[in-house]
C-alpha cells in the first residue's frame, strides 16, 4: 500500500535507499570488501569476447549504463540493442557468448523473443530480472535478481536503480575476473556502492527544490535533457520519464549531438535539463551548455558541489549532489531526474500511477 505517500510512483522513488541497499547486499562481501555472486556463473568471464544486451524501455537505458561500466572497467566490448530491433535483426553471435537481458516484470514480448533467438546462437544467458517466477526468469541460464520487491506504479524506477546497482556488481565482478582491475581498485569501487544509499536519501532531500523547478517545467512544450557518458543513458531515461506521466514532449541527447541538430529547437521557451557530475567528461558538457546559454535556452543543470564551483555561468536552476565517485553517479543522479518528472506531472495532475495509454508489462509486441 501506499502508506504516506500519495502515489505508488513517490512511495517507490522513496524506497530506493533501502531497495538498492538490499540489492547490494546481495552481491557485496563488505567483510572481504569484494564483489561476490551468491552462486556460480555457469561460463568463465575471463574468457568472453564480447557481451550482447538487451532490453526495452527504462531496462535498456539501465543497460546502456552498463555497456559503458563493462567496458570501461573489464574491457569487454559490448553491443546493446533494444529488445523489439535485436530479436529481428539477425545479428551474428559467436556461440560461447554471453548475452544479458534485463527486465523489471520478466515478461517483456521482445525481450524474452531476444533470450530466446541468442539461445538458439549458443549463447549463455544471463537475465537480470525483478519478477523471480516470470518466464524469463525460468528460460535464463542464469537469473541475477534485482531485490526492488514488487512495483505498482507504471513508470519504472525502484527496478530501475536495482537494476544499475546490480549491473554496476556484475561489472566489477567481471573485471576482477579478467585482471583489469586491482585489488585495490575493487576495493575502491565496491566502498563506492556502499555509499550509493546514503548518497540517494541525500538526493532525495532535493524534493521541495525539484517541486519549485516542476512549476516552470509544467508549462513547458518540449524539455530537451542532455549527458555525456553515464549520463547521456540518463538524460535518455529522464526524457522518458517526463514523457509517460507528464506527457510533455521530451527528448534525450548526448551532449555532444547537440550541434548536429537538436540546437535548432533551443530559444527562450524551451528547458534544457544538463546531467553533469564533476566526471572526466564535465568539461566537455559545459562548453556544450556555453551553447545552449548563449542561445537563451533555459538551462536546469544537475551537478555536484565541485561541478558547481567549476560551471561558472548562469542557468535558471542549479541541483546540487555531494560530490561522489563517478561510477555511481546514474544510480544517484537518477533521483532527481525521477523527481522531476514526478512534480511535473502533479502540476499537470495527471493519473502518475497509470499513464494513459501504457501498461505495467508489455507481453505482447
Ligand atoms: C518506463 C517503463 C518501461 C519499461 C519497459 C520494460 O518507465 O517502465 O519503459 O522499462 O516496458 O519493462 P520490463 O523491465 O518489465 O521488461
Amino acid at each position: 500500500e501506499k502508506g504516506n505517500f500519495r502515489h505508488f510512483m513517490a512511495k517507490e522513488m522513496h524506497e530506493q535507499p533501502e531497495v538498492v541497499s538490499h540489492t547490494l547486499a546481495h552481491y557485496l562481501d563488505l567483510a572481504a570488501e569484494t564483489v561476490q555472486l551468491p552462486g556460480k556463473l555457469p561460463f568463465d568471464i575471463a574468457t568472453l569476447d564480447r557481451v550482447s544486451i538487451a532490453a526495452c524501455g527504462t531496462a535498456y537505458y539501465a543497460g546502456l549504463v552498463a555497456k559503458y561500466w563493462i567496458e570501461r572497467i573489464a574491457r569487454i566490448p559490448v553491443e546493446i540493442d533494444v529488445a523489439s530491433e535485436f530479436r529481428y535483426r539477425e545479428a551474428p553471435l559467436a556461440p560461447g557468448g554471453l548475452m544479458i537481458v534485463i527486465s523489471q516484470s520478466g515478461e517483456t514480448a521482445d525481450t524474452l523473443a531476444s533470450l530466446r533467438y541468442a539461445k538458439a546462437c549458443g549463447q549463455h544467458v544471463l537475465a537480470v530480472v525483478n519478477v523471480p517466477t516470470s518466464t524469463i526468469a525460468r528460460e535464463a541460464d542464469v537469473v541475477v535478481p534485482t531485490l526492488a520487491g514488487p512495483e505498482i506504479g507504471v513508470a519504472s524506477t525502484k527496478a530501475f536503480t536495482c537494476q544499475l546497482a546490480t549491473l554496476a556488481a556484475l561489472a566489477v565482478l567481471a573485471g576482477r575476473e579478467r585482471g583489469t582491475i586491482s585489488t585495490d581498485e575493487e576495493r575502491r569501487l565496491v566502498h563506492a556502492l556502499v555509499e550509493v544509499p546514503r548518497l540517494m536519501n541525500e538526493a532525495l532531500k532535493l524534493g521541495p527544490q525539484i517541486e519549485q523547478i516542476a512549476r516552470t517545467f509544467a508549462k513547458a512544450q518540449d524539455v530537451l535533457y542532455l549527458g555525456r557518458g553515464t549520463s547521456y543513458p540518463l538524460a535518455l531515461e529522464g526524457a522518458l520519464k517526463l514523457k509517460e506521466i507528464s506527457y510533455i514532449h521530451a527528448e534525450g541527447y548526448a551532449a555532444g549531438e547537440l550541434k548536429h541538430g537538436p540546437i535548432a529547437l533551443i530559444d527562450e521557451k524551451m528547458p534544457v535539463v544538463v546531467i553533469a557530475p564533476h566526471d572526466p567528461v564535465f568539461e566537455k558538457t559545459m562548453s556544450n551548455m556555453q551553447e545552449v546559454a548563449a542561445r537563451g535556452g533555459r538551462i536546469i543543470l544537475l551537478t555536484d558541489e565541485t561541478g558547481r564551483r567549476a560551471a561558472g555561468f548562469e542557468t535558471e536552476a542549479t541541483l546540487v549532489l555531494p560530490d561522489m565517485d563517478p561510477l555511481i553517479a546514474p544510480l544517484v543522479y537518477a533521483i532527481p531526474v525521477q523527481l522531476l518528472a514526478y512534480h511535473t506531472a502533479v502540476q499537470m495532475g495527471t493519473d502518475v500511477d497509470q499513464p494513459r495509454n501504457l501498461a505495467k508489462s508489455v507481453t505482447v509486441e
